[in-house]
């Protein structure tokens, strides 16, 4: 094929890929198979091959991402990009509207455009000549990140215009939809990572990825609503933008309203109200507009927000439903928190069939027995809690809870400490504390341990695998592999995690160990003055209190935690592992000696032996050689010891052994 022929094929088939991409996405009614859009990527794939000079970043081919970036770079818009004013409630829209007639010395009806408020991310799309040039976030208005590379990933962006004027910037909405945020969510607690609050937050963390290929496995959607810069075309109101904008191939707000008069627009906030449930996206209110761009002009913005537009914030939805039980469920710190059981009810967006009652206290206050009609609503729209009781729909056969005295999952002691608002468990190998104990353990800010997720501390911990934190450590690659989705590359890549994590700075061991009171800062502050683990079960309250940021209760929990006799077996178990005890890397007192072991050891296995030492910055050898400093000699001991005597090597026992790594010698 000619040049000239193969620059025209490779445009006609960025045009036509574009086109089905946008019948796929934007319009969720394609017109091809997935044979034939194969069929054409592939040409297009193998002519970019062939003639590498016309390849472009707004080729489809592309959208799977770019090389990662060290850093986003500050980009500036133009025209900033403003926030909004919030209406809570019809009388504040009515004030809005008062105060834009007045402004506009009018009193003729006015005419506005009422659509969904998308919650999600804001991004300005810069397009010359109909090729997408520059993607950008918010930021703070005025200036934001430059994520183009992201934002080409997002199958609902067109990269290329048809029939462009020569400048737009076009300004939306990247969201997630709400099964997209599950399923993602759903994904990332199996692996172990850490789950989005929402989709909003699930949708800025996929865009604001340094790794734009990161961002193409997300399922992500761009809704257009407004114009920044544009250049050779002309609008008059909002409605026209908006058709534009769908002509061009934007996904643009669905089922938006022109209306006169705020009676009509408050009609109009309180359709998009009642339906919010049904459209797959997260809604949190409606963003009410002067339709009439001449009118906008004329109103003007202030530093923050346009006076011409308003959001309605939707009230967070309440909904009645019936307390069937209320149960008691027991975390990693040990904390009981009472737990109603619903008649499961869809509210903002999910069906919910528990919400928590806090504590002892708020289930006196509320008065809520098993059996209650009861108001709930998710407070910051994701945990639902119980609001009030429906006391008219009593009946009288409603059973009050009384708070257990024991643990419902160990049958240990509960206690409510004075000045507390919770009861906890004394028992710290409560099964129901350590799973939530090893995930904390290995969580990013603790010991940052990857890819051991939930279902994996489910199966370790009911398998009887993995007892405390300490196990982690003596896991092998064959304790792994019977377990449920598990192949040898993970479960290698898992013992290794493990193992590399045992160097980790003592305050995130601290942290890790989860003490109730102490969060990832105080941890920080402890090791400060506290540089070992030793200095900390020696230490009595007064030590702790000495320093600054520690109170009573702190130093009271701190105490209590190294003064229980499970906790220090378990500290022990983990220094045996050869786990870090120091705040700084410690030169470490077998630095560049060499040991050999031959023989069983009584009072530890090789293993743990040779943890010891390398914890100590020693290097344990399998041969003897005259690079060997020490060949330590169990019983009975193999071919190892007559080598050793006969280079000269020194020749220690057990007993020297342990005294060498300052370890007591206990007859056994
Ligand atoms: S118009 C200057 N329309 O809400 C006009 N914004 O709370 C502002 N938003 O920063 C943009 N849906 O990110 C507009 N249909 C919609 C919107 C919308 C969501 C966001 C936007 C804005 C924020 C203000």
């Amino acid at each position: 094929m000619r040049k000239e022929e193969a620059k025209k094929r490779i445009e006609e088939l960025r045009r036509e890929i574009e086109y089905h991409n946008y019948r796929y996405y934007v319009l969720d009614s394609p017109v091809i198979t997935d044979e034939e859009y194969d069929k054409l990527f592939r040409e297009l794939v193998e002519l970019e091959e062939k003639f590498p000079e016309f390849k472009s970043p707004n080729s489809p081919t592309q959208r799977v991402g770019a090389p990662p970036l060290k850093e986003f770079k500050t980009v500036k818009h133009e025209i900033p990009m403003l926030s909004l004013d919030n209406a809570f409630n019809g009388e504040e829209l009515m004030a809005f509207e008062k105060k834009i007639k007045r402004m506009l010395g009018t009193d003729e009806e006015i005419e506005y455009i009422v659509e969904p408020k998308f919650d999600g991310l804001s991004i300005s799309l810069i397009y010359r000549n109909g090729e997408l040039v520059r993607g950008a976030t918010r930021g703070n208005g005025l200036e934001g990140e430059d994520v183009t590379p992201n934002v080409r990933t997002i199958k609902t962006i067109p990269l290329i215009l048809d029939n462009p004027p020569p400048l737009i910037e076009v300004r939306g909405e990247v969201i997630m939809f709400k099964k997209d945020f599950e399923e993602l969510n759903r994904e990332r607690k199996e692996i172990g990572e850490s789950v989005f609050a929402n989709p909003r937050n699930a949708a800025a963390g996929s865009v604001r990825q340094l790794d734009s290929s990161i961002t193409a496995k997300r399922k992500l959607h761009f809704f257009a609503y407004a114009l920044g810069l544009y250049e050779g075309v002309k609008f008059k109101t909002q409605e026209e933008i908006l058709n534009y904008l769908k002509e061009k191939r934007f996904k643009v707000s669905p089922d938006f309203k022109k209306v006169k008069g705020i009676k009509k627009v408050i009609e109009a906030c309180l359709w998009f109200q009642e339906r919010r449930d049904e459209y797959p996206f997260d809604m949190d209110g409606a963003v009410v507009k002067v339709n009439s761009l001449e009118l906008q002009k004329k109103l003007g913005a202030t530093t923050h927000a346009p006076r011409w537009a308003i959001a309605y914030k939707f009230p967070a939805e309440e909904k009645e439903t019936i307390v069937r039980d209320i149960i008691i469920q027991v975390g990693r710190t040990g904390k009981l928190t009472p737990v109603a059981i619903l008649e499961p009810v869809f509210v903002s967006g999910s069906t919910v069939s528990r919400a928590t009652l806090h504590n002892e206290d708020e289930i006196k206050r509320l008065d809520v027995r098993i059996g209650d009609h009861v108001i709930i609503r998710k407070a910051g729209s994701v945990i639902p809690e119980v609001v009030r009781v429906v006391k008219e729909k009593r009946t009288g056969k409603e059973i009050p809870f009384k708070f257990p005295d024991k643990c419902p999952v160990c049958g240990a002691k509960v206690i409510r400490l004075p000045g507390e608002a919770d009861y906890r468990c004394t028992n710290a190998s409560c099964p129901a504390q350590i799973k939530g104990r090893i995930l904390h353990f290995v969580s990013r800010d603790a010991m940052d341990i990857e890819n051991i997720g939930e279902s994996l501390v489910n199966q370790l911990v009911d398998k009887g695998i993995v007892k405390d934190i300490g196990d982690l450590y003596y896991l092998s690659v064959d304790d792994l592999l019977p377990l449920e989705r598990m192949g040898r590359v993970l479960a290698e890549k898992i013992v290794r995690n493990i193992q590399n994590s045992k160097n980790r700075p003592l305050h995130r061991l601290i942290y890790g160990l989860g003490i109730f009171h102490v969060g990832k800062h105080v941890a920080e502050i402890l090791t400060q003055k506290f540089k070992t683990m030793d200095e900390f079960l020696k230490a009595n309250i007064e030590d702790y209190m000495e320093i600054e940021g520690i109170g009573p209760k702190t130093a009271k929990s701190l105490y209590i935690f190294f003064h229980e006799p499970k906790n220090i077996e378990l500290i022990e178990k983990l220094k045996k592992a050869g786990v870090r005890m120091t705040e700084e890397e410690s030169e470490g007192k077998l630095k560049g000696l060499v040991f050999v072991f031959t023989g069983t050891l009584k009072s530890m296995t090789r293993h743990e032996a040779e943890e010891l030492v390398k914890s100590d910055g020693g290097s344990v050898a399998s041969s003897v050689s005259k690079k060997v400093n020490y060949v330590v000699v169990g019983e009975k001991p193999g071919s190892k010891l007559e080598k050793a005597k006969r280079l000269g090597v020194k020749i220690i026992n057990e007993e020297e052994f342990l005294k060498l790594v300052g370890r007591q010698w206990e007859e056994l």
